[in-house]
């Protein structure tokens, strides 16, 4: 990336533009700025298709404008973050900007106004940068630094939704009278404008609502859970035909390949992948994963894939680095798996959500009163949560665009709450033997084991989307043979 350029005369630009900062070019001659404004060819595109969700996202408006009659509602995507200086995080639009529009702009804002029939939706995104006034080059959100944006009449067609200008917002949003709520989080200067119009209480309801609003999923959001389930798959396999590669380097070996497949068919992996050799995979977010890979450890890989539409899976395979478990290894990796499918069996619709939780713990519970970890009966154990030792987290989540999706749904439509057909959730058992744990026999310490699938609740039970990997034992010994060869 060049240096930046200042304008010779600022005092002339229109006062939107943010001048970059100078520190190469200190003067833009009158010749060049007028050399610059010229000879640009017309790249307006025409008749564009809308995206594919268009259909599904003016549904999700409909049902939000019937639950807020008469209110201004405000669901910006959020802006830029700066990592240092004038380099910036990449940007991740907002779960609920992105699931009411499609789009993923940053400073793009849904307003959805009322009216007397319900809302009328306007999509605030920045236009394309000005060739006269020198915007595009000299501004530091000028395309030329940051590539082509869609004019408002792209985003029209794309979005299925009326775009005007963002940069004229703030001020309406500050004059306008009558109720309003906005999304917090994402935006402090609609924040700023809105600061004497909301309330957090207010705000907050509608948080909820649309936290809650994706606990069921549409067919576009499904098959896009489906993908991000195919694409996590070959992910997981990518980091199988490397591993001996990653015992050569670090655990970074298999971040960084599963990240290349997440970047390749995806947007980005939804969260931090866990990448967690030998003792590591006991610490339940490793995610600094600088530590060895070595053979006969296990190998704990928590990864998924976000697709392009932003819906993330959620995976966790526990993996013999040297392609065969030991008989310690295999004995706790069963106990997780036969947890696994009781909870996996247990969610179906009308079932509640504690159901699956409840049902993995069981397995566990019993596994280690059998193995002489416990003392029984399983009931007291259950009663008391002893298991909670090795068992450490809840079953499983809500997933879609975010990884714990629906976090801010209130407890009654949620972990109290019954399963529904469209609701997808994790399953993810698991048993964790710290190496420090001088209440286990030697041989459990520092084996952690999770096993973890994404399931689509169904009419009739539920589907595992991602099944495509196996889980078996056996079957993922054989797995692993078959792609190192
Ligand atoms: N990857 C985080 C979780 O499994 O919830
Ligand atoms: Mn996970
Ligand atoms: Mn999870």
């Amino acid at each position: 990336m060049a240096e930046e350029l200042t304008p010779s005369t600022p005092e002339e630009e229109e006062p939107q533009i943010k001048q970059r900062k100078n520190t190469l070019y200190p003067s833009v001659s009158d010749e060049l700025a007028e050399n610059m404004a010229g000879g640009w060819a017309d790249t307006e595109l025409h008749d564009l298709q809308p995206i594919a969700q268009a259909g599904h996202t003016a549904d999700r408006r409909a049902a939000l404008s019937a639950r807020f009659p008469g209110e201004r509602l405000v669901i910006p995507a959020g802006n830029l973050k700066t990592r240092s200086n004038d380099t910036e995080y990449s940007f991740r639009a907002s779960t609920e900007y992105a699931y009411l529009t499609g789009d993923q702009t940053e400073d793009g804002v849904l307003v959805l106004e009322p009216t007397a029939a319900g809302h009328r939706a306007t999509v605030y995104l920045l236009p394309r940068s000005n060739r006269e006034n020198g915007e595009f080059w000299l501004s530091g959100q000028g395309e030329l630094w940051v590539g082509r944006r869609h004019s408002l009449t792209e985003a029209e067609q794309l979005l299925g939704i009326p775009a005007k200008d963002v940069r004229e917002l703030a001020d309406s949003l500050r004059e306008a009278a009558g109720p309003v709520r906005a999304v917090r989080g994402h935006d402090a200067g609609i924040e700023a404008a809105l600061a004497d119009k909301v309330t957090a209480e207010r705000d907050e309801e509608l948080r909820v609502y649309l936290s809650e609003a994706r606990a069921v999923k549409d067919a576009f959001e499904i098959g896009e859970l489906q993908k991000a389930c195919d694409s996590t798959a070959r992910g997981f396999e990518d980091v199988v035909r490397v591993l001996d590669k990653a015992e050569a380097t670090s655990e970074r070996y298999i971040e960084g390949t599963f990240f290349l497949r997440a970047r390749v068919e995806g947007n980005d992996v939804g969260y931090g992948s866990i990448c967690a050799a030998g003792p590591h995979a006991t610490t339940l977010h490793w995610v600094r994963n600088d530590g060895p890979v070595r053979s006969g450890d296990l190998l704990l890989l928590d990864a998924g894939v976000e697709t392009t539409s932003l819906y993330t899976a959620d995976v966790t395979r526990t993996l013999p680095i040297s392609g065969r478990y030991t008989e310690i290894q295999r004995k706790i990796y069963d106990a997780v798996y036969d947890a696994q499918e009781a909870g996996i069996a247990a969610v179906k619709p009308g079932g509640k959500f504690r159901d699956f939780h409840d049902a993995s713990q069981q397995v566990l519970a019993e596994r280690l009163v059998e193995w002489g970890l416990l003392e029984g009966p399983v009931e007291r154990v259950i009663e008391l949560g002893l298991q909670r030792r090795w068992t450490l987290h809840g079953t499983g989540h809500m997933l879609g665009m975010d990884v714990h999706d629906c976090a801010a749904a209130r407890v009654e439509a949620y972990v109290d709450g019954t399963l529904e057909p469209g609701m997808c959730l994790t399953v993810e058992p698991g048993l964790y033997f710290q190496a420090d744990d001088l209440t286990v026999p030697v041989e459990y310490r520092g084996i952690g084991v999770r096993i973890e699938d994404d399931i689509l609740v169904t009419e009739d039970g539920n589907r595992n989307l991602s099944a495509s990997l196996p889980r078996q034992a056996d079957e993922v010994e054989t797995w692993m043979a078959s792609l190192k060869g």
